[in-house]
């Protein structure tokens, strides 16, 4: 692990309240603070929380949301939750996948884009869904994506 990444990894756990249940909270914070939960924290997050590594590793990998390598440098987050699949989420995805040029839970080549379904943005009565980098938009037809994404830089 280089020294950035552990002192980093460090610094998370010395800021969060040791408590029961803290698991979720540091891998959320972790992943705030890298962009993703690199698999050296996870013996880190062993020692701190007294729980085995394979503890540890079995909740990232449960939970979708969380990333064990870098994303791009933008991340398209498309909503397969089921208000969002009646409404065409599975063709936005498909649209999306196309125009970026990168597969569902992949990062493109270049390193400019990653491209992550999710479950549910909490916007599901103006589905479909989807959210790019911070920014979160409803009812997002294959026009509308495309205009959101020629808006931003180093996608084409
Ligand atoms: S189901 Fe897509 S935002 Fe809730």
């Amino acid at each position: 692990m280089s020294s950035s990444i552990e002192s980093q990894v460090r610094e998370v756990l010395a800021e969060q309240p040791l408590q029961e249940g803290a698991l979720l909270p540091l891998l959320h914070a972790i992943q705030e603070r890298l962009g993703h939960v690199p698999p050296a924290a996870v013996p880190l997050l062993a020692e701190h929380l007294n729980l085995s590594r394979a503890e540890v590793h079995g909740v990232i990998s449960y939970y979708h949301f969380f990333r064990s390598t870098p994303p791009g440098r933008h991340v398209v987050q498309v909503c397969r939750a089921e208000a969002c699949q009646s409404r065409g989420a599975d063709a936005l995805l498909a649209h999306a996948e196309q125009v970026l040029g990168c597969a569902a839970h992949q990062t493109r080549a270049d390193g400019a884009v990653t491209l992550e379904p999710v479950y549910c943005l909490g916007l599901c009565a103006s589905s479909p869904a989807l959210q790019i980098d911070d920014q979160m938009h409803a009812r997002v037809t294959p026009q509308r994506f495309d205009q959101l994404i020629a808006k931003l830089e180093g996608l084409r």
